[in-house]
């Protein structure tokens, strides 16, 4: 059998380093044959990363004797069925078959195409767990179920139209919606029909499925169940590797609002990842400082499982971010304290709006992480970085980024309070109860400044990467151009 040699060579290589074992025949099940009868003739990219992942290497069954913290199947139990075959095709595409409304038949199988959480907790029930409560595995829902994120999402990306000789903009449909915002929050997919299809092995009949394809980190899936492990886990290699790099992680978090890659990537630990990433053992569970690498990436300082070169734990994994997380650092439109729950719909600020933060500065304080919370948070952050840097190190960062965050809502306080002049004076339609606040270039000017300006200082300050995304590429320069720019816009105005 073609594919057992390659596996038997993969096991032989650079996978054989890898802690855990690797089968000698890895056993396959028979339906999982059949899949690799014909799919490695349809799909060979598909067949090929597959063979190469830990999945296709060793059963549930094996992987489950190796001590913890070396375990990577968290579940206590598996299914009889699943235990002593390796993970392939049909374990992995016809689990609950009943639970998803993508099930179709194929080839005597009743298969589904989105494998979700759901079908990965089997195995690893603990990730999944944890990932239910990140705030990641909500971001649909934190973005549609939101009337001003609605607003400021229509002033985007809607349809531009003529309306009382102005520009408006009408809401964006739903193919809209997928190619922009919800390629990284995550779209709904519905399950539209079926249709059938000549393939090349005959006629054969598939699901129509509205959203899809899309891997967005809060995708709404067929079964109900929230997000989408492969938008760090890509599909079929399924590689630690992969997600413990920061290029993962670089697809969504790189925009001027959202600059942790940019910032990183300038930062001193993004130069030495960069020049020194080659010599790093990158597979390694559990990850040893100093002994596998040197300097963080992100998965370091915010999802590992870390020990010292002694095996001392110094953090535990956690797919559930916010366990480091203290402060809420990209501006809404403050920075404040992390959120309790990771549904952000159900907060409310003192006026009644679904923001964390009042425009006076203050913030939702009931909806917001308390004291003890946060210091333990900040706490659990620390403990990483001190095992590479003093104490005073430390500290001193730390006080620097707490300054800087009063330093930026102080200066969003400055140009709220000149946008509620404007309002004020009916130089802009005031807030209503559509909460269309960003369509004028004036309010633009102004989310700019919370959106963009003031969030690059703070993720500057926060991941070390100072320099110019706090300053002139983005940062102060352009937020203290904009705060002159209201200011003169409103004396003009008045004039
Ligand atoms: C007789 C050959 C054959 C067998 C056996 C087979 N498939 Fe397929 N499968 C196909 C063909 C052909 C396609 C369509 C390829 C295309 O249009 O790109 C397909 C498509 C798929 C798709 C994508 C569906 C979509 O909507 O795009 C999935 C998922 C899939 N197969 C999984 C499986 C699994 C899992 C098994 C084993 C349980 C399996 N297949 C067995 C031939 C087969
Ligand atoms: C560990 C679970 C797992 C295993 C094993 C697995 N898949 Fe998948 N497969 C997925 C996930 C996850 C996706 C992505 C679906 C999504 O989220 O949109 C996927 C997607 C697909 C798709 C659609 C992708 C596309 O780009 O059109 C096909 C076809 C497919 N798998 C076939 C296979 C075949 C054939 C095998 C066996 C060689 C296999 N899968 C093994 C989890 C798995
Ligand atoms: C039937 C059980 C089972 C299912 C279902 C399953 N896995 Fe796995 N997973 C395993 C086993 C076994 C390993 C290998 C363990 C080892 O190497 O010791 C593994 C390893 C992994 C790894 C680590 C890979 C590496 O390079 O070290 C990741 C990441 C992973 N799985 C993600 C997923 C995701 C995401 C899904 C769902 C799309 C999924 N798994 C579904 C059993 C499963
Ligand atoms: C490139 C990926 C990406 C795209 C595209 C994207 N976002 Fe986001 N969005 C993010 C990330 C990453 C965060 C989290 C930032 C953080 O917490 O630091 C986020 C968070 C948000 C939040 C905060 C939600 C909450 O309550 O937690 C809002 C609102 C938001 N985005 C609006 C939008 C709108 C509107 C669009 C489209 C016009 C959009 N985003 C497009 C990546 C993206
Ligand atoms: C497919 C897009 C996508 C990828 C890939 C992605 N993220 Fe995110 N991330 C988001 C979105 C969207 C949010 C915000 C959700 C919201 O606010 O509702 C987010 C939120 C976060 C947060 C939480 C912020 C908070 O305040 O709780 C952290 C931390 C984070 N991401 C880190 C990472 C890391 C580290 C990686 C890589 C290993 C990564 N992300 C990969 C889209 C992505
Ligand atoms: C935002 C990115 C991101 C998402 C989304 C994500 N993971 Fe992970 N995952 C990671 C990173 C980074 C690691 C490496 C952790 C480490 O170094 O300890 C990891 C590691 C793992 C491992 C290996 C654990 C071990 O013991 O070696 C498994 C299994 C896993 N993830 C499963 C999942 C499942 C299941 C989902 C979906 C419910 C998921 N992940 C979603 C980033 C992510
Ligand atoms: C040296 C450790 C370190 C590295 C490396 C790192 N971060 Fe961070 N990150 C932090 C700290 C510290 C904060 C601020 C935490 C706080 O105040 O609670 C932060 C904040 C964030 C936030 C903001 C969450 C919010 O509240 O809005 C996101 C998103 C994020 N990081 C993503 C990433 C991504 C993506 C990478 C890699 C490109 C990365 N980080 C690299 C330490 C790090
Ligand atoms: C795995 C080791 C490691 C971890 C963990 C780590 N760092 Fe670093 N950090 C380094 C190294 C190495 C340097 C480079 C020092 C030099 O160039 O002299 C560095 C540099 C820095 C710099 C200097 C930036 C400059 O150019 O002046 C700051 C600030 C910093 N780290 C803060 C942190 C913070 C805060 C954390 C935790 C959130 C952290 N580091 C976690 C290894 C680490």
């Amino acid at each position: 059998m073609k594919h057992l040699l390659i596996m038997v060579l993969a096991c032989s290589g650079v996978m054989a380093s890898v802690p855990g074992i690797c089968d000698d025949n890895p056993p396959i099940s028979e339906a999982t044959q059949e899949c690799l009868g014909c799919h490695e003739t349809f799909h060979p990219g598909i067949v090929a990363d597959w063979e190469k992942s830990r999945h296709a290497m060793i059963t549930p069954e094996n992987a489950m004797k190796a001590a913890m913290p070396a375990r990577k199947v968290s579940s206590a139990v598996i299914p009889d069925n699943l235990k002593s075959v390796v993970v392939g095709c049909a374990e992995c595409h016809t689990q609950h078959p009943e639970a998803h409304s993508d099930t179709f038949s194929h080839n005597g199988f009743k298969v589904h195409v989105v494998v979700t959480p759901e079908d990965c907790a089997v195995c690893h029930s603990q990730e999944r767990e944890q990932y239910a409560d990140n705030i990641m595995a909500h971001a649909w829902k934190n973005l549609m179920g939101n009337t001003l994120y609605q607003s400021l999402k229509q002033s985007i990306i809607g349809s531009p139209v003529q309306k009382n000789g102005r520009v408006a903009f009408a809401p964006p449909d739903s193919s809209m919606d997928a190619t922009t915002c919800l390629y990284c929050h995550g779209t709904r997919l519905t399950v539209t029909g079926f249709e059938k299809r000549d393939t090349d092995a005959g006629e054969l009949e598939f699901p129509v499925i509205e959203g899809w394809p899309n891997q967005g980190v809060g995708r709404i899936n067929p079964d109900g169940s929230l997000g989408a492990c492969t938008s760090c886990h890509s599909r079929h290699s399924f590689s630690m590797e992969t997600a413990r790099k920061p290029y993962t992680c670089k697809e969504c978090h790189s925009g001027p609002d959202v600059p942790a890659y940019k910032v990183y990537e300038v930062s001193k630990h993004g130069n030495i990842a960069a020049s020194q990433q080659a010599g790093w053992n990158f597979a390694a569970v559990p990850w040893k400082i100093g002994k596998d690498f040197t300097a963080p990436t992100c998965a370091v300082c915010h999802i590992s499982l870390l020990t010292g070169a002694d095996g001392a734990v110094v953090a535990q994994r956690t797919h559930r971010m916010n366990d480091r997380l203290s402060d809420r650092i990209f501006g809404l439109i403050y920075a404040h304290r992390q959120p309790k729950s990771p549904d952000t719909t159900i907060i409310r600020n003192k006026d009644g709006l679904q923001l964390p933060t009042d425009f006076d500065g203050g913030s939702a304080v009931s909806a917001l992480i308390d004291d003890q919370e946060f210091q333990k948070r900040r706490e659990t952050m620390q403990s990483i970085c001190r095992s590479c840097h003093s104490t005073s190190w430390v500290k001193g960062h730390w006080a620097r980024y707490d300054h800087m965050i009063t330093a930026t809502n102080t200066a969003t306080r400055a140009a709220t309070d000149i946008m509620r002049e404007i309002w004020k004076r009916g130089y802009a339609p005031a807030p209503d109860k559509n909460l269309r606040i960003f369509d004028r270039a004036i309010e633009k000017k102004w989310s700019h400044i919370w959106l963009f300006d003031a969030n690059n200082a703070r993720f500057a300050a926060a991941m070390a990467g100072g320099g110019d995304y706090g300053v002139f590429a983005e940062g102060f320069y352009p937020l203290s151009e904009h705060l002159q720019e209201m200011n003169d816009w409103l004396e003009h105005k008045g004039k």
